[in-house]
């Protein structure tokens, strides 16, 4: 209101009033291309989960597929995440998103006692590894696979601390699972680097992928340091994250961005709703937003432990941190608030080279800014 008050007063100023014409119709440009921007985010299996709690009401309709299709045009009003990091505003295109039914009972089947259909058990004491990065991913996403494969992937060691790289997935549900899961076979022949579980995989069942992935580390990777969590839509700095890992404490350690006071959402017709009766606070635990979380080793087994205790929630990150907080374990920030990024952060090759984690907007975003970060010549 204020602005558009200022605004008419400049206006009759007379002189500046082209000016003026220009300011809006780049206000209006500017919007526009927000709402692209807003709308180009459907690949990311948690991203939108996460931000729904933050922003209430602003993601309604996801199918219980794997992968995250629409994204609603409602207003969207994304203000601060965690410290500040984004302010961002956009316009309705006025499409009505139909009231969404939860699962019931909201919250997920009992996560514990799947076996591996496809198993590395050896991954990690053949190549000694330092930390192990775990990438949930739908099993018909061989794409995604192919990407970070061909990137971050390749950096398997930094200061002779070796990192190790497995995807996770489910039993694909798909018409033509038999033939996906003909092709995973094979991928796994030639890879050596897909952990398969035999729960459905699917979008309501991404706390169970991560209790199996608790699960698996705490039995194979044991010897390892550190795990890491990371979505399949997200570049990594494999090297920073090794650095910081390298100062990190040994122990009851987990970092990523961190929310601490997102807010359980009690409107039934909202994607992310929690009854009282399966979440009583108004609001979450800290957690680390599901994009990628780094612990260290022991947490996994500790973590696994307290998931037979904790009631499960259908959000992965959001139940992460209600074990933490059963265990009353404290999450650490990065030493660093622009370590990790929930909104893709626009490529510059000096931002790029200080980060460790950001979403990005596609795969061919994944692969041209790893791409550009290896060639030579100076970051910043
Ligand atoms: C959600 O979106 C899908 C595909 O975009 C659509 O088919 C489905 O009807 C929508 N569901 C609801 C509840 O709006
Ligand atoms: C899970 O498996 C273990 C051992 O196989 C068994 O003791 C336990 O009862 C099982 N739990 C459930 C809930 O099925
Ligand atoms: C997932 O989507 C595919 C096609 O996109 C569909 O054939 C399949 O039935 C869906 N699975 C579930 C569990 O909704
Ligand atoms: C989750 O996986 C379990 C085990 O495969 C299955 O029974 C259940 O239907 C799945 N839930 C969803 C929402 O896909």
């Amino acid at each position: 209101m204020m602005e558009v008050n200022e605004e008419q007063r400049q206006v009759k100023s007379g002189g500046r009033s082209r000016y003026h014409r220009s300011y809006v119709i780049f206000t209006i440009l500017l919007v526009l291309s927000l709402c692209f921007y807003i709308n180009i985010y459907n690949n990311s299996e948690t991203w939108t989960a996460t931000v729904g709690l933050f922003f209430p009401e602003t993601f309604h309709n996801k199918t219980t597929n794997v992968s995250l299709t629409t994204v609603s045009r409602e207003i969207v009003s994304l203000n601060t995440v965690s410290r500040g990091i984004v302010s961002l505003t956009t316009v309705s295109r006025g499409v009505p998103a139909k009231p969404w039914k939860p699962p019931e009972p909201y919250y997920v089947a009992y996560p514990y006692n799947y076996s591996f259909v496809i198993n590395e058990p050896e991954k990690c004491q053949k190549e000694n590894t330092f930390v192990v990065l775990i990438i949930p991913v739908s099993p018909g996403n061989m794409a995604a696979r192919d990407a970070i494969r061909s990137t971050w992937a390749t950096e398997r060691s930094v200061a002779d601390k070796i990192v190790s790289v497995l995807f996770l997935i489910g039993l694909p549900t798909s018409q033509d699972s038999e033939k996906i899961q003909e092709d995973l076979l094979q991928e796994s022949e030639k890879h050596h680097d897909l952990l398969q579980s035999d729960f459905w995989d699917s979008y309501y069942n991404l706390t169970i992928k991560t209790v199996v992935m608790l699960e698996w580390i705490s039995a194979y990777c044991h010897k390892a340091s550190y795990a890491m969590k990371v979505d399949s839509d997200v570049f990594l700095n494999v090297k920073n994250l090794v650095n910081m890992l390298l100062l990190a404490p040994k122990q009851n350690y987990m970092t990523g961005l961190v929310a601490r006071t997102a807010m359980v959402l009690r409107n039934p017709h909202s994607k992310w709703y929690l009854p009282k009766t399966v979440y009583s606070p108004a609001h979450y635990p800290p957690y680390a937003l599901g994009l990628g979380y780094v612990f260290s080793l022991d947490l996994a087994g500790k973590i696994f432990e307290a998931a037979q205790l904790v009631k499960p929630v259908y959000i992965e990150d959001v139940y992460i941190g209600l074990c933490m907080n059963h265990l009353r374990i404290a999450l650490t920030d990065p030493p660093d608030g622009s370590l990790f990024n929930v909104f893709p952060v626009d490529y510059n090759r000096c931002r790029y080279s200080k980060l460790i984690a950001t979403t990005t907007r596609s795969l061919k975003d994944q692969v041209y800014f790893w791409k550009d970060l290896q060639t030579p010549g100076p970051y910043c």
